[in-house]
């Protein structure tokens, strides 16, 4: 139903409106209580899945980018998520970039995207984590500087401070190789590890890494997580790269401007470097596979490469709701 009826109509409004509505939409549902009874009887799990000692009761999660200001993660897991990420969140809160700034390439099933980090807040986020103290999913937080912080020691106290705020809220967090430099992420890292404050019962730290990253500066990565231990890997959020994307014309490519690629234009970059985690770190480090996961069939394929865990954003757009429970279900089988 919801490619056939849903999605036409959806996808002949701007992908930010769509957006808004389904946000809008959320923030009703969760008053229909018969309705939201059925979604959750339909998606219901128990925890029977442990990774590095977080039970967790589904291996499918929503990426971060999607619910940036952590409105509506408690509607979203009703989908069937096992984790769900909020953010990018900041210091302060953020505009972003100016719109439009998200754009739909319906056949080539991808979006290109340069939202920057518009969200409102950690002070608005932590208030609205805390509404939401008993949680069937696990909640992880995508953490970042405000853009105005630049110097090595104001970037350290932005995610230190964000970090700090939400320590007790949530149960990981995620840092993005790329968005600081590389001396400035090693810093943020041994600092966030070792601010830790309960030592029985860590809360989690991973690293999300880029689609282009190359295998050279993936094993300077690696050593930098083993050094400073952190937890796992997100494998992989946007690619730059618009060679996959083979529908779009040069043109229509110039008129949308800057942005990374997300959904199925990232090809198989994401898969090889889980492949490579898979080979070089499986067991080590938690292996989240992300970035073009589209079908059921590519979730297994993560699986297979060595991904503990999958996450989604665009086949939640293209495929809809039913598609957390579909790669729930190939997964788990
Ligand atoms: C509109 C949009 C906004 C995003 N915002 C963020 C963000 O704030 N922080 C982040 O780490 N990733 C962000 N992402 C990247 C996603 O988390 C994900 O890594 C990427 O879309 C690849 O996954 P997919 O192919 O399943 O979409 C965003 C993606 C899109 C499409």
């Amino acid at each position: 139903m919801y490619k056939s009826i849903i999605r036409p109509f959806l996808f002949q409004i701007s992908p930010e409106r769509v957006h808004n509505l389904l946000f809008s939409g959320l923030k009703l549902y969760k008053h229909i209580s018969p309705l939201r009874g059925a979604v959750k009887h339909e998606n219901k799990g128990k925890f029977s899945i442990k990774l590095k000692e977080i039970p967790i009761k589904s291996r499918v999660g929503l990426a971060a980018g999607f619910d940036k200001g952590a409105e509506s993660f408690d509607e979203l897991a009703d989908f069937g998520f096992g984790f769900i990420e909020v953010g990018t969140v900041t210091p302060n809160p953020q505009l972003g970039n100016p719109k439009p700034r998200m754009f739909r390439l319906v056949k080539d099933e991808s979006i290109i995207s340069r939202t920057g980090f518009n969200n409102p807040g950690v002070d608005v986020v932590l208030e609205r984590i805390k509404m939401h103290p008993k949680r069937v999913y696990r909640l992880g937080v995508n953490i970042n500087r405000d853009p105005s912080s630049t110097t090595s020691e104001s970037i350290v106290n932005d995610f230190l401070l964000v970090f700090d705020k939400l320590y007790d809220a949530a149960d990981y967090f995620t840092i993005n190789w790329g968005s600081v430099d590389a001396l400035d992420f090693e810093a943020v890292l041994k600092t966030l590890v070792t601010s830790r404050k309960d030592k029985s019962f860590y809360k989690k730290i991973v690293i999300k890494l880029p689609a282009d990253i190359t295998e050279e500066t993936l094993l300077n990565v690696i050593i930098i997580a083993r050094k400073f231990e952190a937890d796992g890997f997100i494998a992989t959020g946007p690619t730059m790269d618009r060679s996959n994307l083979i529908c779009l014309s040069k043109a229509e490519s110039e008129r949308i401007g800057a942005g990374g690629v997300s959904g199925k234009g990232i090809g198989d970059k994401s898969k090889k470097i889980v492949k490579f985690l898979g080979d070089n770190v499986k067991g080590e480090f938690l292996i989240i596979g992300a970035g073009g996961v589209m079908t059921v069939h590519d979730a297994i394929d993560m699986m297979n490469y060595g991904a503990d865990l999958v996450q989604i954003y665009s086949a939640f757009i293209f495929e809809g709701p039913k598609i957390v429970h579909d790669m729930n279900k190939a997964i788990s089988r």
